[in-house]
């Protein structure tokens, strides 16, 4: 059995700080960066295309984004490609979705692994065709050793999904608990291995977290832009940091704690 706050086999313990425990180190430069990769469809319909052709030039952003985070020393980069709520979406959409989420892997996982990126995919993955799930367990398992940019695919993921996957399995491990305690489930949940983001982006114009990473969120600074998934390239990313850098970052505390807190990490 497990001890209580030290996780499992595959929930290594977080060596990462909880926004609700403590104040995590934060930088003029996000350590992690969320995405809700939104707009693809509308994207499509502008062009007089299939939505397949929006979700298609999606790929090429997501190849553009992992780039620009690389460039920019960004550690973690999270991009929400399948909600558990996407299933409902016409059968024929989320089977092309498959077929380009198998051909990105098939693809792109060598010059992923060239750059030094790690890939690991989160979510219910059982869901999905043996084919996918034995590419993504093999671009996870030959990626694993890289440290430049760790790229989260949230596939067939629900925020609710998680805090209650990683309760079941917590109670399993440790049948006769009275109490959970957050630092208990947190190495339960799927991106214990991730620092809780930064930064959290939603394209295409709506404001809403859509099920993501209701755990992880807690803290994390929001932006939205109107500007559609396939066109989101370096330029825009850089918009989203330069906004992330003019918040005043509390956790709870007040202004004039945060100012205090500053000149003594200066003297
Ligand atoms: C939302 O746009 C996008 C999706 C549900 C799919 C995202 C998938 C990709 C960007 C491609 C594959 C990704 C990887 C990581 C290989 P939407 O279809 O909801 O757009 P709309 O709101 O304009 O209709």
């Amino acid at each position: 059995m497990t001890p209580i706050g030290t996780g499992d086999k595959n929930s290594p313990v977080p060596p990462h700080q909880s926004s609700t425990q403590t104040i995590p180190a934060h930088g003029e430069v996000p350590q992690h960066i969320a995405i809700i990769m939104d707009g693809n469809g509308r994207w499509a319909k502008r062009q007089h295309l299939p939505r397949i052709a929006g979700h298609r030039r999606g790929v090429e952003a997501v190849r553009s984004a992992v780039t620009a985070c690389i460039e920019r020393g960004i550690g973690y980069l999270t991009l929400f490609a399948f909600s558990s709520e996407n299933w409902r979406r016409p059968a024929e959409e989320v089977a092309l979705l498959m077929q380009l989420f198998t051909s990105a892997l098939t693809n792109e996982v060598e010059k992923l692994h060239r750059n030094g990126v790690r890939l690991r995919v989160v979510g219910g993955t059982q869901r999905f065709a043996p084919k996918l799930r034995s590419l993504i367990e093999e671009a996870e398992q030959h990626t694993a050793a890289n440290t430049r940019l760790t790229l989260t695919v949230a596939a067939n993921y629900g925020g609710r999904w998680d805090i209650l996957q990683a309760m079941s399995r917590f109670m399993k491990d440790h049948p006769a608990a009275k109490e959970v305690r957050e630092e208990d489930l947190a190495p339960y949940l799927a991106m214990s291995y991730a620092p809780e983001p930064d930064l959290f982006i939603r394209t295409g114009g709506e404001q809403r977290i859509s099920n993501f990473l209701l755990w992880q969120l807690a803290y994390s600074e929001l932006y939205f832009t109107d500007t559609l998934w396939p066109d989101f390239d370096a330029a825009a990313l850089d918009a989203a940091i330069v906004s992330y850098r003019g918040r005043e970052r509390r956790f709870g505390r007040t202004s004039d704690q945060v100012e205090q807190a500053k000149r003594a990490e200066v003297a």
